[in-house]
Formats: C-alpha cells, structure tokens, sequence
C-alpha cells in the first residue's frame, strides 16, 4: 500500500502544536510587527476568465436558525439535486460578503462567517456533474463579484470519488465544495500559528454550510480524508502555496460518479498576486506534508480507524420555539465579532440551547475530537465557577465554584473580551490518543471541527439575540486552569459569549 509514513510519525503534530503555543512571554517577546504595505489581499482573483454570475435573488429558506444549526443529517433516499439557486445561497451564506465598513483607510469587507484577523485566507470550489441549470465542471467560487469561474469543463467527480476512496457521500453528491486555505493570506499576521488557523477559520465556514444546507433539505457530509496531491492537482493548487483543507459532498443522486478517468491537464490561469512578496513559513508546509494521505488506501484506512461511537440513544431537548425563529438567513446576516461585552447575564435555557444545537450533525455516528470546558461569569441561576459540558448528559458539571473573571482576561490573552462576557467556553482535546489512532491527520480533524463548533456556537448566540466572538488564548494556562480534570488535554480554541455593548458607532 503505497502511504505517507509521515502521517504516522504523531511527533511531528506535536511539535507543530508545541512550537506554535500562546504563552504570556511568547506574545510579549515577539517583535513580529505587521507589514501594511505588504498586506495580502483577501480574494483569489483570476484575472482572464470570465465570471458567470451567481443569482443575487435566490429565495430565502426562511428555516429557524436553532433548527437548522442542530438538523442530526439530512439524508435523502430519493434524487436531492441542488439548482444554482439552491448553490447561490448556499455560498452566499457560508463565505459571502456580507458587510462593508468604512474606515479612514478605506473600506473593509467582512463576510458570513467569522475569520481571525478578517483575513479570508478561504476559498471554495465547485466539483459538478451536469445540474439543471450549470454545466458539468470545476468552478471557482468568487465572493468579490459574486460570480463562478470555470476551471475545467467535464465531469470530474469520479476523480473526488477515487481521491476520497469512494467515499459514498461523494460517489454520490452531484456538487462537492472543496475548501482550500493559502498560507500567505493568514501567516503575515499569523505566521507559523496559521495552520491552526486553517481548522478553525475554513471550520466556521463550514458551519454555516452545514446549516443552509439542512435548512435547504440538502444532504451535506464534511470529509477529511481524501488524497491531497490528487485534489490539488484537480483544482490545479500550487499546493507550495494553496491547499485543499476539507470538502462537503452537497445533495445526492443515485447515480453514482462516472469511473472513467478524465485527463488532467495543467491549467496555470494567471491571478492577481497577492502582495508584493510573501513570506515562507516552512513549518506550515510541513505539517501539511506530514498530515497528508498518499492514497486511496491510506484513505480507507484512515477512515476506518477514525473513531465511530457506539449508538447512543439521542438525547432528549426541547427547544422552545420562543426561544427564536429567527431565520439562519436572518442570523448569518445579523452575525459579527462581538467587541465588547456588558457583563449582563443569559439565562440558563439561553446557554443549554447554545451547547445543545451547536453539538450536532458534525461528524452523524464519530465521537468528537474535542471536550467542551465552561467558565461561567453571569448566566441566571448558575453559580460561577469553571465547569465541564458532559455531552452525554447534556448538562454542565461544575469544577470549581468562583468568580473567574481576571483568570478568563488573562487565559484569552489579557483581553477584555472573555473577562466581561456571561460565558467562555473553551475546547480541548486529549491529542495523544487522538494522533496514534488518526495519525497527524487527527490533527486537522481536531482543529476543524474546533472551527466548526465554534462556528456553530457564533449561529446559536446570535438566534438568541446576544454576541459571540472567538478567541486566541495562552495555551497551557488553559490546561492548567481546568486540570486536574483537563490534564493532558491540549487548548483548541476559545469562544466568549454574552450581550453585546456598543462602544461608539463605528464598531
Ligand atoms: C478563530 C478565531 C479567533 C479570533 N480571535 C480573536 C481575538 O483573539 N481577538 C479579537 O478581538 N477577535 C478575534 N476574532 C474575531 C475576528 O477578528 C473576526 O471574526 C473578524 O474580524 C471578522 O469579523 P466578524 O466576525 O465580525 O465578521 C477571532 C475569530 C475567530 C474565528
């Protein structure tokens, strides 16, 4: 079986996830200034093919937000084919502009879902047979004049099939969205820390997408195991600088993928460049190369280690339609970073929907990756204290009872963000076990659907009418408060939730 021994050698995630940790000397120490001038643009933008635009129009699914973040899967026995209609709004609303702000440098273009730095290092490709109204191809996808690129005409998909070693959900999607971060547009700021980045900002896109999806009654499933060098030669990545990071198979048919194999030729469209001069990270590239998967046999034995819980009966929630209706066009376009919060309470209902709906349909029958830890500052009939989300029961256990407000300022990287909000809730991972059972590809796993959990939790805050934002934190001061239950356990990522204040009307 031809293999990447790499993805084995767990040290090598290790010491990516080591070196790149948050610590009060490593933020302080740091001389990293950033470089405006040489400012990466937020787009990929091909400069000689011509768009074919994306109706503005489509109809809204009007679906209640809550309902549609906590949908288990959407599965379909029948024919579930999307139009450009049903595609236009599904990347709309998972990586489209939606808000622009002026500032006195210009104009500032924010997008449906989160990103850190709004840097949007993110972008989205179109793998369809023939729809009702596209042609069979390869698209690129462009938030900037809303518009699809075609790449390549044909049907590809069995190339997908084959990379993703028949994985059904492809095999049998009439679309497949496939995700791919560029270092550059995230390691100028981020540098060597922007591979984390990669779980967590393509992971909030996904969010999104998973909800619209189920809003629109589309079966939607995220996979992460596919041959990198097959999918980034199909959407002809320079993969030194671009690389596909996850896809979603989008709908079904009962036809399954065409098995013949296309040519694939080297395409090399011109696009604008991204900046002056980039800088390389030489880290980012290797722990892409030793997370990689080299064939469609490495790819079933990686999906089939991965790890499948026992059924469990579902728990029972009941999510009073008082709570919202807001309708998850209505949220996504409502939602932003939350700057400042009032240090005003939610109640508890508000923080059980939250943990309930962003927990489902991520990954129907695997086990997460992640545990979620709490400190609790000010929500209406829980004491404060630190706590953990037992996901079995669905109910919090308290830790340690007390007020955590200046420990959560300080672990959220003396912000004042996580000290004022009701809520912090930080996600970790016991990455030992995780990395010898799914190897350094575990390490994405976790990363992105750390993104994804987030993503979902921003969705559930903004449903009820309060503000959420992500975090970075001091890695090991993250662990070390919530140990001894959280020993071991590696910081993932952090989101503050509670009402928002306005500080002054530009923000
Ligand atoms: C993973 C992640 C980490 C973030 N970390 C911080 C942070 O440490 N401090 C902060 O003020 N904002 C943080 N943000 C918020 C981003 O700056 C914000 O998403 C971005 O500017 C886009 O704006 P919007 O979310 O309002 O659309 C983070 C967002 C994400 C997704």
């Amino acid at each position: 079986m031809k293999s990447n021994p790499a993805n084995n050698e767990i040290s090598r995630a290790w010491n990516y996830h080591n070196a790149t940790k948050h610590s009060q000397w490593s933020v302080h120490s740091s001389r990293h200034y950033l470089d405006f001038a040489n400012q990466p643009i937020p787009l990929k933008i091909y400069t000689t093919i011509d768009p074919i635009p994306l109706p503005r129009n489509a109809d809204q699914t009007g679906i209640s937000a809550l309902s549609a973040i906590s949908t288990p899967e959407v599965t379909s026995e029948t024919d579930a084919i999307p139009s450009v209609a049903d595609l236009a709004r599904l990347l709309f609303f998972s990586a489209g502009i939606t808000k622009k702000r002026s500032y006195s440098g210009g104009e500032m273009y924010f997008r449906a879902a989160s990103c850190t730095g709004a840097l949007y290092e993110f972008e989205l490709y179109l793998v369809c047979g023939n729809l009702p109204d596209l042609q069979a191809g390869i698209y690129h996808f462009s938030p900037g004049d809303f518009a699809l690129r075609l790449l390549r005409a044909g049907d590809y998909r069995g190339v997908l099939a084959e990379a993703t070693a028949g994985e059904p959900s492809v095999r049998h999607a009439p679309v497949t969205i496939v995700c791919t971060g560029t270092y550059w547009r995230n390691a100028w700021k981020y540098r060597t820390r922007t591979y984390r980045h990669f779980g967590w900002d393509n992971g909030t896109i996904l969010a999104n997408m998973l909800a619209m999806a189920a809003a629109s009654r589309l079966p939607a499933k995220v996979v992460l195991g596919f041959v990198d060098s097959e999918v980034n030669r199909l959407l002809d990545l320079d993969s030194e600088r671009e690389v596909a990071f996850s896809m979603v198979s989008i709908g079904r048919t009962t036809e399954a993928a065409p098995d013949e194999k296309p040519d694939i030729p080297g395409l090399s469209f011109p696009t604008v460049p991204l900046s002056q001069s980039e800088v390389e990270y030489p880290e980012l590239r290797e722990i892409h190369a030793a997370s990689s998967l080299a064939s469609a046999d490495e790819v079933t034995d990686w999906r089939n280690r991965s790890l499948r819980t026992e059924e469990k009966p579902r728990r029972e929630f009941f999510l009073r339609p008082e709570i919202s209706t807001d309708s998850i066009e209505r949220v996504i376009l409502r939602r932003g970073s939350t700057r400042y919060f009032q240090r005003a309470s939610i109640t508890h209902e508000q923080l059980m929907t939250l943990l309930h709906t962003s927990t489902q349909g991520i990954w129907p029958g695997v086990q997460f990756l992640n545990d979620l830890y709490l400190i609790i500052h000010a929500v209406d009939g829980v004491d404060p204290g630190a706590y953990f989300y037992n996901s079995d029961t669905g109910d919090i256990e308290c830790l340690k009872k007390g007020d955590f407000r200046s420990e959560a300022r300080f672990l959220g990287l003396q912000q004042d963000l996580p000290g004022d909000a009701a809520a912090d809730v930080f996600m970790l991972a016991d990455l030992q076990p995780i990395l010898e059972r799914l190897g350094n590809r575990g390490y994405r796993a976790v990363q992105l659907e750390a993104g994804i959990l987030g993503g979902k939790m921003y969705l559930a805050a903004y449903a009820q009418h309060f503000g959420a934002t992500g975090l970075t934190f001091f890695d090991d001061d993250v662990t070390n408060f919530f140990s001894p239950h959280a020993k071991n356990k590696s910081a993932i990522f952090l989101v503050a939730l509670g009402k928002s204040r306005r500080v002054s009307s530009n923000i």
